[in-house]
């Protein structure tokens, strides 16, 4: 049988690898793909934008496609589970619906609060007059999110008034109020982070391994936001009890809420938490599609058919499965183009796949192309190399290794991926 993913990032490849390796599935197509899913073996990438739904529908109706994995937020926020439903054909991701809990934070701080899920106290604003006063209400620090999707870029921590204010006008000068809600200020939340990401079939939610990524560009958590520099699998920050409050507190109430007010989650719900010293989750945001590092390594220890968990998934029958994972931790190191977040170059040509394989890493693309037998970097986010082993320690020695191994013009990548797992 086929698959079609759809994306074309670190995630996606990880995604198609993973279903790869289902001995019933005969091919596995990307949409559109890098040059990692262009040559993993039985993955082909095929031509077609991940929001084209006319395209996408008619890609899977011509190669006889049965089930679909949607890797992205766009496509879904675009409601291609819904039009795919509509055709009778098999998608795995939340409806259009279900997807506010990411595309809108307005309504995923609306929707938290209706159903006393523990996450910041928050305001929405469509005027900044009002915003404006309510950071000068507050204090600093305090955090602005700009409404709608924004690949991480759209929030501001602000330490200070003065930056608080600023990213208001920031989100104001882009377009002049027309009453419809621009951005939620929300209360600094002091703690640790995690990604705690569950398979959800719109009653039952099967958690992933806990992870944890790496935001900032820099080491030692500095510099500028990005989509993320690297992640690891587990976190130790979610041992037993953080997991279950977690299971107890957000993710189920939040599939009974999401049920009750007639958009049952089904897809891979990712809550992003902040952990208070007493081990007392809150949530920072949801996503409602896998993590971007954190599959890379969640994957790679993921033991379980990928396959099987989204078919039964689809059919609301994840009640009696469980997720099974290799207990070696997993750690992923991005290397970006130099530059990125902001300006970067693209089209250099990088070598030393073959050393890193060798030396026992998985190296995922993310933004990478192929142009005349070479693989060449095509983005920010240019590749993220996995390890594994015993300890996180020598995980992170594996990955290293790989990365070491591996050239391209003005590389950069994080030489700290899992310090806090190894500090503990
Ligand atoms: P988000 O896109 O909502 O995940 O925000 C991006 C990052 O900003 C998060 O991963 C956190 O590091 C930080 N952040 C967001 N909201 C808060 C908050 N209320 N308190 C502290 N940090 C936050
Ligand atoms: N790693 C953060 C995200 O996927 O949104």
């Amino acid at each position: 049988m086929k698959v079609l993913v759809i994306g074309s990032g670190g995630r996606e490849h990880a995604l198609a690898w993973k279903v790869a390796q289902n001995a019933l599935v005969s091919e596995v197509l990307v949409a559109p793909g890098n040059a990692g899913t262009a040559r993993e073996a039985k993955v082909r990438n095929v031509t077609v934008g991940t929001t084209d739904l006319d395209a996408l529908v008619e890609l899977v109706r011509e190669e006889d496609v049965v089930l679909t994995i949607v890797g992205p937020e766009a496509p879904l926020a675009a409601g291609v589970v819904d039009r795919f439903k509509k055709e009778g054909l098999r998608c795995f991701g939340p409806t259009q619906k279900a997807a506010q809990l990411e595309s809108s934070k307005s309504f995923a701080k609306a929707f938290l609060t209706r159903h006393n899920i523990p996450t910041a106290a928050w305001s929405a604003f469509a005027e900044p007059a009002p915003a404006h006063a309510y950071i000068d209400a507050n204090g600093a620090p305090i955090v602005i999110k700009a409404d709608g999707l924004a690949a991480g870029k759209g929030v501001v921590v602000a330490m200070t008034l003065d930056v608080a204010h600023r990213a208001v006008d920031d989100v104001f000068s882009l377009a002049p109020p027309d009453g419809s809600v621009r951005l939620v200020i929300e209360e600094f939340m002091a703690g640790e982070e995690a990604s705690f990401i569950c398979v959800c079939d719109g009653v039952t939610a099967l958690p992933f391994a806990s992870s944890q990524d790496h935001k900032t560009r820099d080491d030692g958590d500095k510099g500028p936001n990005t989509g993320g520099m690297g992640a690891y699998s587990p976190a130790p920050v979610v041992d037993v009890d953080v997991h279950t409050k977690t299971m107890e507190r957000i993710i189920l109430p939040t599939l009974r809420g999401m049920a009750a007010e007639g958009a049952p989650f089904t897809g891979f719900l990712y809550a992003g938490l902040m952990i208070d010293a007493e081990g007392n989750p809150r949530v920072v945001e949801f996503n409602c599609r896998f993590g971007d590092p954190e599959a890379q390594p969640v994957l790679s220890r993921l033991v379980s058919d990928l396959v099987e968990i989204c078919e039964r998934a689809i059919d609301g029958r994840l009640a009696n499965l469980e997720l099974a994972f290799d207990p070696r931790p997993a750690v992923g190191v991005v290397m970006a183009a130099g530059g990125y977040p902001d300006k970067y170059p693209s089209g250099d040509v990088i070598t030393g796949f073959d050393t890193a394989t060798a030396l026992g890493a998985k190296v995922f693309h993310a933004s990478t192309a192929l142009k005349d037998g070479n693989v060449i970097t095509a983005g920010g986010r240019v590749l993220c190399v996995v390890g594994l082993g015993d300890s996180v320690a020598a995980a992170q020695a594996v990955a290293y290794a790989g990365v070491s191994a591996i050239h391209f013009n003005k590389a950069h990548w994080r030489r700290d991926i899992a310090y806090r797992a190894l500090n503990r």
